[in-house]
């Protein structure tokens, strides 16, 4: 059955991918708390909405003010029924870098936080029998590449997590959905050579939100034809997929 969206958080909502499922979330009606570390980003979207968006400061990192604020969110918005985790870090690593600072960030971002909000989400959507998680993860995290360990592990690794949260919850009437983007021109992949079938932030929200909306806890690449890249890469063998430059 299909679901509409009337109270929502976004974290990771200051630009991109983010911030274009919170503007598409506020026109069509619901109520949106956006949350990142930007507060003049968050404030621009806070203004352009009409009252609909209500931005709060918050580092993903600060795993521990977690509880509270998720309170104080649905208290402020009188209610929850959908969650987005956009939030993510891609910083550059070169070859032969090893900085487990950078790893370190991207654990704590990619993976970390994103548990962090959806362990409350999924208490509160599991009780009342209702509600949406989304998940942004990514093609990268299919295979370990070379460019991107620490990156391709979050990924991976919050892909399953949002699969076991989808086995556990969805016989609970909470949809849980896992969207993996192909390459979107954001200013994570600003300057990246080789990209190839970007579509802008505002395509890639539009078809997460789509995918969202259909209120059956799913899986979907964005756009769809990364499930062939998806496979293809899952099907060369280790021994030539590392001597490839992805
Ligand atoms: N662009 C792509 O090709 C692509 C492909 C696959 C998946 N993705 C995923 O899509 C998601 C959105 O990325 P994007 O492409 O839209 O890039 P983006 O424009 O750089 O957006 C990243 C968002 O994450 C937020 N963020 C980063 N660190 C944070 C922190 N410590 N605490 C709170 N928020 C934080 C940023 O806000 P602040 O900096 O203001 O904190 C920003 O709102 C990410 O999870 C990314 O991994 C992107």
């Amino acid at each position: 059955m299909a679901v509409s969206f009337t109270k929502a958080i976004v974290v990771g909502g200051s630009s991109g991918i983010g911030a274009e499922m919170a503007k598409q979330l506020a026109r069509e009606g619901a109520a949106v708390a956006v949350l990142a570390r930007r507060e003049h980003e968050l404030a621009e979207l806070a203004k352009a909405s009409d009252g609909r968006i209500r931005s709060y400061v918050h580092d993903a990192a600060n795993v521990d003010e977690v509880p509270a604020l998720f309170e104080r969110i649905v208290a402020d918005l009188g209610g929850l029924d959908t969650l987005v985790y956009a939030a993510g870090v891609l910083p550059r690593v070169e070859e032969g870098e090893y900085d487990f600072q950078k790893d370190r960030a991207m654990v704590l971002v990619n993976l970390l936080g994103a548990m962090a909000w959806m362990n409350p989400a999924a208490a509160r959507f599991e009780a009342a029998g209702a509600g949406t998680i989304v998940g942004i993860s990514s093609v990268a995290g299919e295979r370990g590449r070379r460019g991107s360990p620490a990156y391709c592990t979050t990924k991976a690794a919050l892909s399953v997590y949002l699969e076991s949260l989808r086995n556990r919850c969805t016989r609970y009437g909470v949809n849980v959905v896992t969207i993996k983007p192909g390459y979107v021109d954001t200013a994570m992949t600003r300057g990246m050579k080789g990209l190839f079938w970007l579509i802008s932030a505002e395509e890639a929200a539009a078809q997460s939100l789509k995918l969202a909306r259909k209120g059956t806890s799913a899986s979907g690449f964005v756009p769809a034809r990364w499930s062939a890249v998806a496979l293809a890469l899952k099907l060369i063998p280790s021994i030539v997929f590392r001597r490839l430059s992805v």
